[in-house]
């Protein structure tokens, strides 16, 4: 056996090597998805700067929470604008998460909401901020704030990253909104198609041939 040192692999060129130039190294969709992007909505970059933005914003209206801000997730979207937004605020904070189930069609929700996974924890006289991927409807919201609130929080808001222009169906109060986006279906960032999608570092639309199959 040679005790000369192992050859360096060389580094898998992965599409997500396309740099932006900080952070994380941008993907490119087409490459990543091949062809499957029609349109990139928001930037990796203006994710970056908005979450920094609402950080500020969160960080300076829990100046003296005494337990740590609760940040309560909904699996599996909300996840990386969660722990993005964990690691950008400058307090505390716990992280919890809950997976709903809403009936219906697949790329829209009827109201109807099943828990499939609970909280781990009381969330009694708890300073909670709901950390949303995307309001819609607004009828997974809707419900889930009602659901929280029975459980005696101290205070309860909501911080989502996207909001529909069509988030009207229900009227339920959001206090951080990262973008208003337009009426169509997108994906990246957290948000899937079918499961696919989801470690996007960007959003986007699809290419009307991925849902015709
Ligand atoms: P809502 O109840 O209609 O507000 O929708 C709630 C959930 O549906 C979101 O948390 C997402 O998981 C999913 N959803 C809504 N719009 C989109 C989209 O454009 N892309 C991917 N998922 C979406
Ligand atoms: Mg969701």
């Amino acid at each position: 056996m040679s005790d000369s040192p192992r050859p360096t692999r060389p580094t898998k060129l992965l599409s997500r090597e396309t740099a932006d130039g900080e952070g994380y190294p941008a993907v490119d969709g087409t490459e990543l998805y091949a062809g499957d992007i029609a349109k990139v909505q928001v930037t990796q970059a203006q994710i970056r700067a908005k979450i920094t933005e609402l950080a500020e914003k969160v960080a300076a209206d829990y100046p003296d929470v005494r337990s740590d801000l609760l940040l309560v997730g909904v699996l599996k979207g909300a996840v990386m604008f969660m722990t993005d937004l964990a690691r950008a605020l400058t307090i505390p904070v716990q992280l919890e998460f809950m997976a709903v189930s809403s009936y219906g069609s697949a790329t829209s929700s009827s109201g109807v909401v099943r828990i499939l996974k609970d909280l781990d924890r009381d969330i009694e006289g708890r300073h909670v901020l709901i950390v949303e991927d995307i309001i819609d409807s607004g009828l997974t919201l809707s419900w889930l704030l009602k659901n929280l609130a029975t459980r005696n929080p101290a205070s309860l808001e909501v911080c989502t990253l996207l909001r529909k222009a069509d988030a009207v169906k229900v009227d339920v109060p959001v206090r951080y909104v990262g973008f208003d986006i337009p009426n169509e279906f997108v994906v990246g960032y957290g948000l899937d198609y079918a499961e696919r999608y989801r470690d996007l570092p960007y959003i986007g639309t699809l290419h009307p041939k991925v849902y015709t199959g």
